[in-house]
């Protein structure tokens, strides 16, 4: 039987979903089994049912808030709600999955207790952005891919699973729902999009070896806060603003995490959350906003801080903690640290 050869546009621009990319990428992995892929699917499938629905928010009950207040004593949106489901269930089904941690979720959810085959703590932010649901702007879904602790029994404490450093994630992401639905993951060998075609329902690679352009022209924080920011803060927008870094820079603010960051990735600049009066500490939360963004970040050649440390070295003391946020490619990095 002749070997099939494959179709001419094949060798072109082959068809590669993010299942057969992160099988690609496992081989890298001695001993790893599909179980990895496995658990992706979850989110993959996860996040096409959000994206279903926030696709069509406006014609089902989906605007609005839900009525409750989550964990973080914000009010949830129905959108958040959906999210958080879908997520939940998509991910639990995964027999590799020990352990769900969520934004809306004050505590962590156990899964399948004592099963030796759950390896894996994923911990998430199901819908990032949600103030934004009703009017139409890009939100976003964020996820971070942790072994259990190192001692770990099936049936041990679940807290030391969670409260890892960012530098032991084996993999993360987010999903942005915007213009298009892209995937944006890394498992430490580079950072891969994929978007999402809705003809066929699959994620294909749309964007391999993303790297963050040294110097960028846009810096994105939300200037309202700008007195109560921090000494250093104000000196470094002050230059930026003024063109003392080589340019002139535009002010992009979108207010969903995800949405400012994949443009900081894709054109470069600097995205920032500083302390506030408000939120001293920051806004955004260390382990499922943070974190991820932070993996990407330093997998595509830019650098990422809580503004005086590298955010991957951080050891959490609760799931939900708030930590500031500087990301950026190097040159702004670089500026930003003269100002300290
Ligand atoms: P979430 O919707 O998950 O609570 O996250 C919102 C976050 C983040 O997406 C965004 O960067 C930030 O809140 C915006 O905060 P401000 O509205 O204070 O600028
Ligand atoms: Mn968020
Ligand atoms: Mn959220």
């Amino acid at each position: 039987m002749e070997p099939v050869e494959a179709p001419a546009f094949a060798e072109k621009n082959p068809i590669v979903t993010v299942q057969q990319h992160i099988l690609r990428e496992q081989r890298r992995f001695p001993g790893a089994s599909g179980e990895f892929s496995f658990l992706l699917s979850g989110i993959t499938l996860a996040t096409k049912m959000i994206a279903a629905r926030v696709r069509r928010a406006g014609l089902t009950d989906t605007f609005g808030a839900e009525g409750g207040m989550n964990v973080q004593g914000e009010v949830q949106q129905k959108l958040d709600v959906y999210a958080n489901q879908a997520m939940m269930h998509c991910l639990a089904v995964r027999e590799s999955v020990a352990v769900l941690a969520s934004e809306e979720n004050e505590q962590p959810q156990i899964v399948d207790e004592g099963n030796p085959n759950s390896h894996y703590v994923v911990v998430f932010d199901p819908l990032d952005g949600s103030s934004n649901i009703d009017v139409n702007v890009s939100v976003g879904t964020t996820f971070s891919i942790l072994k259990r602790a190192d001692g770990a029994t099936p049936d041990g404490g679940h807290e030391a699973d969670v409260l890892q450093t960012g530098a032991k994630q084996v993999a993360a992401g987010y999903v942005m729902y915007g213009s298009s639905v892209m995937l944006v993951y890394t498992c430490g060998h580079g950072v891969h999009g994929f978007t999402l075609d809705p003809a066929i329902g699959a994620f294909v690679l749309s964007h391999e070896y993303i790297r963050i352009p040294k110097q960028g022209k846009y810096y994105s924080v939300n200037e309202s806060h700008f007195e109560s920011f921090p000494e250093p803060y104000q000196k470094f927008l002050t230059r930026i603003r003024s063109g003392e870094l080589g340019q002139q820079y535009s002010s992009r603010y979108i207010g969903s995490m995800v949405a400012d960051f994949h443009r900081t990735l894709l054109k470069g600049g600097i995205f920032l959350y500083p302390p506030t009066a408000s939120n001293p500490e920051g806004k955004l939360r260390l382990l499922y906003e943070a974190n991820p963004i932070a993996f990407i970040t330093e997998q595509a050649g830019g650098v990422a801080t809580d503004g005086e440390h590298r955010i991957l070295d951080k050891v959490p003391s609760s799931i939900h903690e708030r930590t500031s946020l500087v990301v950026g490619g190097q040159v702004e990095a670089a500026e930003f640290a003269r100002c300290w």
